[in-house]
């Protein structure tokens, strides 16, 4: 197990169409999933794609703990780790919302990013075995936001109202003031 280091918006492996993985049960794609795993835990992140760790392949992981998904306007439920090799998505519905997201490639910011509501998801897990979810709200978020790093997207690429993003610190600040009001 080691910690990866995590590529910054700006470096050319975040902005590339990644490969599929041809072999899910591979012994180096089993590390290098242990390997991002340790590196998500350690930076506190939701998810991690592997182009953010230097390695442009269709691989990603994420997390939602049940507060979190609650705090986010979802069921509350959370969603177990979840590994997904050559994930695919489709939209259910034509349905977006805007929320909040941030990047562990993007330290420091986050910005208000348009996503659909209700997808399903296919993927393959170590195993070698192909599942699908349907997901909804920030469970559905945090898939698209990790998908897009296998497509070269970064978060502030789907960002309309620029004035939006910043600095989380300036932000928060701002939304209390606006609570305030
Ligand atoms: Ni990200």
């Amino acid at each position: 197990m080691a910690l990866l280091k995590i590529a910054r918006m700006g470096n050319p492996v975040l902005n590339v169409v990644a490969e599929p993985v041809e072999d899910p049960t591979a012994p180096e794609v089993r590390q290098l999933v242990a390997d991002m795993l340790e590196t998500m835990d350690d930076a506190n992140g939701t998810g991690l794609a592997a182009p953010q760790v230097h390695v442009s392949k269709r691989i990603v992981v994420f997390f939602v703990d049940g507060g979190r998904d609650a705090r986010e306007g979802g069921e509350g439920d959370g969603v177990p780790l979840t590994i997904m090799i050559n994930p695919e998505i489709e939209t259910l519905s034509e349905e977006m919302e805007t929320g909040i997201e941030g990047c562990l490639s993007i330290p420091s910011m986050m910005g208000d990013v348009p996503r659909y509501t209700h997808i399903r998801y296919w993927a393959y897990g170590l195993d070698g075995k192909r599942f699908e979810r349907e997901a909804s709200g920030f469970h559905a978020r945090v898939v698209q936001h990790e998908c897009d790093h296998l497509d070269g997207i970064l978060y502030p690429h789907r960002i309309e109202d620029m004035k939006s993003f910043g600095f989380n610190d300036e932000l928060m600040r701002t939304f209390q003031a606006e609570d305030e009001e």
